[in-house]
């Protein structure tokens, strides 16, 4: 591992996992990385580890700075095991007995996670604790995104480490928004649309609290991606936009097919859509990764799911997209189903199911074509797609 200088005496110690292609259930298409932090001052302090698999390369990068048994104090914004995965060995190396900050939920959720009785630091919001010529400050941020998430400030440097928030997935020899430019953007908004888009509210209140508290922020140092430096209100104002989801007069559809007959409808209801002067586009869940299209749509008016019947039930695909999309929520959109189906075509109803149970305003009680889709059929579709693109203009 290369350590990366922030400031004087401040670093980043990247992993880098070039290989990783699946971050549960997350195409990771260009891997990750896992970034712990190492003030020295002095009183030593790690922020956050790696995934365990890293934890000798951390080692490693810490020891190019300084002994680790050196570090006086390790703080853990957050148990999910990408950033605790290296805890246990990194304690052991350093000194079990040595202080461990984290919040209270964290201390709760590293407990359950290691079963170790560690000096455990447990701190209260705007808690702070000096490392001489460095003063940390915890700041609580319970489910972003998880009940035990915090961040933690350095008030002199102005900097502030994030844990999950304001990341990306992505590896790469940048360490800073500055070195790889806008190309980073899509990168940021694919993370917030898989991670972060359930608690999109919080996030506006959390942008406020940071207002009110009148933090000034010179670096912002998440746990995956590269670190904003040059322009951090630039991260924040996309967080800003993302968290509002305002949608465009744009339609996703988004279907699986069996022998096509699907298919055919998904790209004649694309036209229609598209002859409405909607912004639209087929995804087929067997081609697009159900990230990429949770991404796609975060600016998506309208939704359009299509599956055909398979055994009476949904396909597969379509299962699995309307699962990963419920637990996400994406809002503010309008929706339908459509699909082909062979004698008993249950699908419509059950896409129409779970669309409600999403909330979502269902436009139209959905479309359904029997075996293949004549020419007759082809233009109904057609025509339904014209159809959900006018009451998606209608919306404004
Ligand atoms: Fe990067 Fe929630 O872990």
């Amino acid at each position: 591992m290369k350590p990366v200088k922030i400031n004087e005496g401040i670093y980043c110690l990247p992993a880098i996992d070039w290989n990783l292609r699946d971050f549960h259930g997350y195409a990771t298409h260009q891997g990750t990385t896992y970034n712990a932090y190492l003030i020295v001052d002095e009183k030593v302090a790690l922020i956050d580890t790696v995934k365990k698999e890293f934890v000798d390369e951390l080692i490693d990068g810490i020891n190019q700075i300084v002994d680790p048994k050196k570090i006086d104090y390790v703080v853990s914004n957050h148990t999910e095991m990408d950033h605790s995965g290296g805890l246990s060995k990194v304690m052991h190396i350093i000194g079990e007995d040595k202080p461990l900050y984290c919040s209270k939920m964290g201390h709760r959720n590293l407990t359950k996670h290691f079963q170790k009785k560690w000096n455990y630091q447990p701190v209260e919001n705007g808690e702070e604790l000096s490392l001489g010529n460095n003063t940390l400050t915890f700041i609580e941020t319970r489910m972003l995104h998880w009940p035990d998430s915090m961040f933690t400030y350095l008030k002199e440097g102005k900097i502030l480490f994030s844990s999950d928030a304001f990341g990306q997935h992505l590896a790469g020899l940048e360490r800073f928004d500055d070195e790889i430019g806008d190309v980073i953007m899509p990168h940021a908004l694919k993370y917030f649309a898989n991670i972060l888009l359930p608690y999109a509210e919080l996030i506006l209140r959390l942008v406020d609290k940071i207002t009110e508290l009148g933090l000034s922020l010179n670096v912002i140092c998440p746990d995956h991606g590269i670190i904003w430096r040059k322009d951090p209100v630039k991260i924040i104002n996309a967080y800003i936009e993302w968290s509002k989801q305002e949608p465009r007069r744009k339609a996703v559809v988004i279907y699986d097919t069996m022998w096509h007959s699907t298919q055919k409808m998904a790209e004649a209801i694309v036209f229609g859509l598209s002859d409405e002067g909607v912004d639209a586009k087929a995804m087929h869940l067997r081609s697009y990764h159900r990230s990429d299209i949770i991404t796609e749509i975060m600016d998506a008016g309208a939704i359009l799911v299509g599956s055909p019947t398979l055994n009476n039930g949904l396909f597969p695909t379509v299962s699995d997209f309307l699962t990963y999309m419920k637990g996400l929520r994406p809002k503010n959109k309008i929706a339908a189903a459509f699909g082909s189906y062979g004698w008993s075509g249950e699908a419509v109803k059950l896409i129409n199911q779970e669309l409600e149970a999403m909330k979502y305003e269902i436009v139209d009680p959905g479309l359904k074509v029997q075996y293949v889709p004549s020419q007759k059929a082809l233009e109904e579709c057609y025509q339904f797609g014209k159809k959900i693109g006018q009451k998606l203009l209608k919306l404004g």
